[in-house]
């Protein structure tokens, strides 16, 4: 593995980000400063994948740092903490530069102590190996590779490999990034890694709801989300996770079926979501929104999945009309009637396909005051009269313009209407 980047950098990188980075480390130096490219995006320009946001180290004080970027007219500054964080722009890129810190666990969970450091202390408190790879920007070796966890030898072993037996206890969020790390690089867990992840599962009750959250949702950009709950499920974990959840092949052939045909107006991650609700009962559903935290949008994807079952169960035995099938249907979150639509026995699947893709969006032609010009009385009736001519749209009875209002005029003579 090589242990030098500067052809990578240069060949990967835009000339903005790297005039950037170059600059930047010269101007570390000249304050006696080290910074390094460091984390995910190593590892990435080592193993030839797109390279992710940039992220940066510094041994030393951040917000000076910045300010001085700023004077040399560096990058566009988006944000500092009082942490010593920093995010700038460049070209479109988001840099984070971050001061090299150490991080200590008063007890698993906890928000560590943090205390500025060596890049190589700041390295050692990493997740895995892998991502314990910097990179100096440094002119003097711009480009080495400092590799202090051996993460090297880890992407050439492809496997991940936690630096420590309680890295997981620290940080239970790790046991779901080690997983989805994992498939998304085709690699192995380490087998002790695989060990400490299996026996510490139960650390995952220490994550607040917001942040279990917030690793799902970096779980539903994956390409493939249902490998790593594949793999969750076989280590046995996905309980940890949440008690009720139920997982097996066809549910994870039902979201390898979301990704290509989900409507674009409805939300993928919420379809993922939905997708675990329609397997579990409607208290578990409330159980798995209370956990996470979930916003509205998502709290009704899961809540009416778990309702549907019995709604469809009900509805299937009813065989409704068209028209009605879609009126008890589209009070329903749309990405839990697509959920079902990817899971349901095939005549229900057809149906709720059509509902959530075209039927809900379907209005008559006419407008009220086309009614009211028909002889339809204004007020209430305007409404009643379009309600029931969209019910005649959907059981097929009107198909032009022309129709809808031969209808109308229809029901006006017979008194029908309303
Ligand atoms: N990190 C860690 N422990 C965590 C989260 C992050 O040690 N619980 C470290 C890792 O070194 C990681 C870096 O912080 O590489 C940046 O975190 P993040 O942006 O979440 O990870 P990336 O590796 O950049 O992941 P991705 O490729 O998914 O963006």
């Amino acid at each position: 593995m090589v242990r030098e980047l500067t052809s990578v950098i240069e060949a990967r990188f835009s000339a903005p980000l790297l005039r950037f980075v170059r600059e930047a480390g010269g101007l570390a130096a000249q304050r006696g400063e080290r910074l390094y490219l460091v984390g995910g995006i190593v590892r990435d320009l080592l193993m030839g994948l797109p390279a992710p946001d940039v992220d940066l180290v510094l041994e030393g004080d951040v917000g000076s740092f910045v300010g001085a970027l700023r004077e040399a007219r560096l990058g566009a500054p988006l944000s500092h903490s009082q942490f010593e964080t920093a995010k700038l722009e460049v070209e479109g890129k988001t840099v984070d530069i971050a001061r090299a810190r150490t991080e200590t666990y008063s007890h698993p969970s906890a928000l560590p102590q943090v205390a500025p450091s060596t890049l190589e202390a700041d390295l050692l408190r990493r997740d895995f190996s892998i991502n314990a790879l910097a990179a100096s920007v440094l002119s003097e070796d711009f480009g080495r590779v400092v590799d202090v966890c051996d993460g090297l030898e880890d992407l050439e072993k492809k496997q991940v490999r936690a630096l420590h037996e309680k890295s997981f206890q620290d940080d239970a969020t790790r046991i779901l990034r080690a997983v989805r790390l994992e498939q998304r690089l085709g690699f192995l867990l380490e087998e002790r890694t695989q060990e400490w992840l299996v026996r510490d599962a139960s650390y995952l009750d220490t994550i607040s709801g917001d942040r279990l959250r917030h690793e799902l949702e970096r779980l539903w950009q994956e390409q493939a989300p249902e490998l790593t709950l594949s793999r969750l499920d076989d280590l046995h974990v996905l309980p940890a996770l949440y008690p009720a959840l139920a997982w097996d092949r066809a549910l994870a052939a039902s979201f390898a079926r979301a990704r290509l045909g989900t409507p674009s107006d409805l939300s993928l991650s919420a379809v993922y979501l939905a997708l675990l609700g329609c397997r579990i009962l409607q208290s578990q559903a409330e159980g798995l929104i209370a956990r996470l935290n979930l916003p509205q949008g998502e709290t009704r994807a899961v809540r009416d999945a778990a309702r549907l079952d019995a709604v469809l169960r009900d509805i299937v035995e009813r065989q409704p009309s068209p028209a009605a099938f879609v009126e008890e249907l589209e009070e329903f979150s749309p990405e839990a009637l697509w959920a079902w639509a990817l899971t349901a026995p095939a005549e229900t699947a057809v149906r709720l396909r059509r509902l959530v893709r075209d039927l809900r969006h379907l209005r008559p032609a006419l407008r009220g005051t086309d009614l009211m010009e028909l002889g339809v009385p204004p007020g209430p009736a305007v409404g009643e009269y379009l309600r029931r001519l969209r019910a005649a749209l959907l059981d097929g009875q009107a198909r032009t313009l022309e129709e809808e209002r031969q209808l109308v005029l229809r029901w006006l003579a017979t008194g029908k209407g309303v």
